[in-house]
């Protein structure tokens, strides 16, 4: 098996979050031709849900683990479905051989937490050139029945089981942001304690916690050793830089 690069880009960056359903097709556009003209070998690509997916899950109350909505939760993995859909289709049509991989047929969490994804299938995507297109999605719980996995939980995942050489995750901002408005350079497991206060709340709906629980995954898997980037992926020539290995702004969440 071959080192893997794992790029998450964020619903934010992909769809209009102020508006259910709604998608950035311009971004879509763009970022599908970067990917494409970028000649990265061994990539995974996850996407997040934007408003394809957290104000369906709030508003069938699956951030909960009360009393579950099964009806909603098909729901809200039709959309997500949709979205990972459209940017399958956008990439393919720019020559990249991408294949979607959804969460709900082969991942199981356990109090909202994923345990176990299945990777065989994601692995000889790789191996043979071909780009496994994950996503955030509604998966079956062990506990609660079902959940909601969030795309960075599955960067977590992923990037430790297959031990990433390269780990980003795009956002529409340009970084991890403090109080004031200033990125954050790095961010280690022991200096996320005073940082974590400091970012900023989110601004439409989200169940799965935005900024601070997008550095939470990564602060786990700086633990485990491996560091990664956030980064605005809405910026031209970021997703290009980042997958050649020539990242120089954003955070860098590490191990020390
Ligand atoms: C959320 O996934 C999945 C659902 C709400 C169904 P993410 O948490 O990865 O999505 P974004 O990146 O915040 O939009």
């Amino acid at each position: 098996m071959s080192e893997v690069t794992i790029l998450k880009i964020g619903g934010s960056v992909l769809t209009d979050k102020r508006e259910e359903g709604k998608l950035n097709q311009d971004r879509i556009t763009k970022i599908a031709k970067e990917i494409a003209s970028s000649d990265v070998q061994n990539l995974i690509l996850i996407h997040g849900a934007g408003s394809f997916g957290h104000p369906i899950a709030k508003k069938f109350g699956l951030d909960a683990s009360g009393k579950q909505n099964y009806a909603g939760a098909a729901l809200t993995h039709e959309m997500v479905k949709e979205l990972n859909k459209i940017i399958v289709k956008e990439l393919v049509e720019d020559g990249v051989a991408a294949m979607p991989v959804h969460p709900m047929s082969c991942a199981i969490s356990s109090k909202g937490r994923l345990k176990e994804i299945m990777t065989a299938q994601i692995e000889l995507m790789t191996d043979n050139d071909v780009v496994p297109v994950i996503h955030g999605d509604v998966v079956m719980d062990l506990e609660w029945g079902t959940s909601i996995l969030s795309g960075d939980q599955i960067v977590l995942h992923l990037a430790q089981r297959l031990k990433a050489k390269r780990v980003g995750v795009g956002t529409d901002v340009d970084g991890v942001i403090d109080g004031e408005g200033r990125i954050i350079a790095s961010i280690t497991p022991k200096t996320f304690s005073n940082i974590k206060p400091l970012l900023t709340t989110p601004k439409s709906v989200d169940v799965t916690g935005e900024m601070s629980g997008k550095v939470s995954e990564l602060v786990r898997l700086a633990k485990a050793g491996i560091q990664s980037y956030v980064f605005n992926a809405s910026k031209k020539g970021n997703i290009t830089a980042f997958l050649r290995g020539n990242i120089d702004f954003g955070t860098v969440i590490r191990s020390d």
